[in-house]
């Protein structure tokens, strides 16, 4: 709780995000608050593979993602192109919606998941007749470990 409650001071303090993020919705998942370039094409595709996958999302466009990243303390060896916020946790770049739902249905104490770069063949990342193997790596203030491997 202590990190949660760091991050959000953090997040109060900062001009260039969004003040309010939609923490719950109605039933399901908790809206996903997406922040991104607004020139990125694989971000907008990755989005459009978590909403196939029932989650609802917000987007902030940001004219350096940077800022984001480092505002919500995602580890810099870590980064892709979009970070994303659901209830607690942060999720970084192409990660499938299959960890992201393992992730809040086992509550790890964590701070989020992230695949840094941007592995072809990841959601959002989908290159005909190719695709290459890439780990989602769980982060906090324990360092990071692999939470969830994909195959080539
Ligand atoms: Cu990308
Ligand atoms: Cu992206």
């Amino acid at each position: 709780m202590a990190l949660i409650t760091r991050r959000s001071l953090i997040l109060g303090s900062t001009a260039a995000l969004a003040a309010t993020v939609p923490l719950a919705a109605d039933d399901g998942y908790p809206v996903m608050m997406v922040y991104k370039s607004p020139t990125c094409g694989c971000c907008g595709a990755w989005i459009e593979h978590v909403e196939a996958h029932g989650f609802r999302v917000a987007v902030q466009n940001l004219p350096d993602i940077t800022v984001a990243k480092r505002e919500l303390g995602v580890p810099q060896e870590l980064w892709s192109c979009h970070t994303a916020r659901i209830g607690d946790y942060l999720v970084e770049g192409h990660v499938p919606a299959i960890d992201i739902e393992r992730m809040l249905s086992e509550r790890p104490a964590i701070a989020g998941i992230a695949v840094p770069g941007m592995p072809a063949g990841s959601p959002g990342m989908e290159v005909p007749g190719y695709s290459e193997a890439y780990d989602v790596y769980a982060f906090g203030s324990g360092g990071h470990d692999v939470f969830a491997r994909h195959g080539g």
